[in-house]
């Protein structure tokens, strides 16, 4: 019990502000107030045993100095007992006695009774049936597991706003975020990459779902600031959602850094470019992150034209 209550703090420490964990608690207790129960009343059995032996000991030696003979009654233990209990039924070789008169075609009815074991968890299940029924769609007593789930995605969602409340506040936006090369800042952009973006820009950038960021072609204006409000915002109606409730505004930095860190890395198999070759100094339509041709100089190749050349 000692260990599993030192797991329980370790856990809670893992989950703080989760408030899963006092249910777990609450278990912890009930289990430890049961087998804690269990052990009472077996050591009561004991005691009591003893004392049952010493009564009759002394009977029986009062007996004997009286010159009586006490027959011992034949002993049975409770588990036998219990045996033959549950499973009292008529023997095949007496279930002559138990047939029914009738008989259809030789078609005949053994009247023997269902084994008590049987009976017995029939009866039980009823009554949890019934308990079940009361607990969970009369009285709502627990929640059904889709209460349940809308209950523990409410909890994340108090987790995640109050995770944002106590995230270190940067001023860093899209108007004065500075390009990192610092390789420990690029490193945890990279690892955020990986956790976040590689599923549709792929590990190495080279496109999926999402464009590839390693070219020189950009759909939402390359740069450090045009990359970092693209990521801020997202672009919802085609797939990428807006990453300001999720990343720190560091954690943005830092990945939209190692986004242009990509830039001419040329993986295998990238997808084709979109977009248009980006001029350093545009500043791209951030509001709406829609592709603002006019931002982009008269001479430069859209990716059509360019694949057309080639
Ligand atoms: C669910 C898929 C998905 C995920 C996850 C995703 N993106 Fe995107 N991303 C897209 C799509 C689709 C586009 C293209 C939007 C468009 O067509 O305008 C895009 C566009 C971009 C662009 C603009 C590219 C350009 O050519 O202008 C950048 C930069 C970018 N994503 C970075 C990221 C970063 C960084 C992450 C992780 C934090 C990320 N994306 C996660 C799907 C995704």
């Amino acid at each position: 019990m000692m260990l599993l209550l030192i797991g329980q703090q370790a856990w809670a420490q893992e989950s703080a502000s989760s408030a899963g964990t006092t249910s777990v608690y609450f278990y912890v207790v009930v289990g430890f107030v049961f087998v804690t129960a269990l052990i009472v009343l077996r050591v009561a059995m004991i005691i009591l045993k003893l004392l049952r032996f010493m009564v009759k000991d002394q009977a029986r030696k009062q007996a004997e100095a009286r010159g009586e003979i006490i027959e011992e009654p034949v002993k049975t233990n409770w588990w036998s007992k219990f045996l033959t209990q549950a499973n009292d039924a008529v023997p095949v070789e007496e279930e002559e006695a138990i047939i029914l008169d009738h008989n259809y075609d030789g078609i005949r009815e053994l009247d023997n009774h269902l084994p008590p074991w049987w009976k017995g968890i029939f009866y039980v299940s009823i009554v949890f049936a019934v308990v079940y029924l009361a607990v969970y769609h009369v009285f709502g007593t627990m929640p059904l597991p889709s209460e349940e789930y809308a209950i523990e995605m409410n909890e994340a969602q108090e987790a995640a706003l109050l995770r944002q409340a106590n995230m270190p506040k940067s001023n860093i936006d899209e108007t004065n975020v500075e390009l990192v090369d610092d390789p420990a800042l690029l490193s945890k952009g990279r690892q955020v990459f990986i956790n976040n973006c590689a599923a549709c820009h792929r590990e190495d950038g080279g496109g999926g779902i999402g464009p590839n960021l390693t070219d020189e072609y950009w759909l939402h204006g390359g740069g450090i600031k045009n990359v970092f409000a693209t990521i801020k915002h997202g672009v919802p109606e085609k797939g990428m959602i807006s990453w300001e409730p999720l990343l720190s505004p560091t954690q943005m930095q830092n990945v939209a850094s190692f986004v242009i860190s990509l830039a001419g890395t040329n993986p295998d198999n990238a997808k084709d470019p979109q977009g248009e070759v980006y001029q350093s100094g545009e500043e791209v339509e951030i509001i709406d992150n829609a592709v603002d041709s006019t931002a982009v100089e008269a001479d430069s190749l859209s990716a059509d034209d360019a694949q057309a050349a080639l």
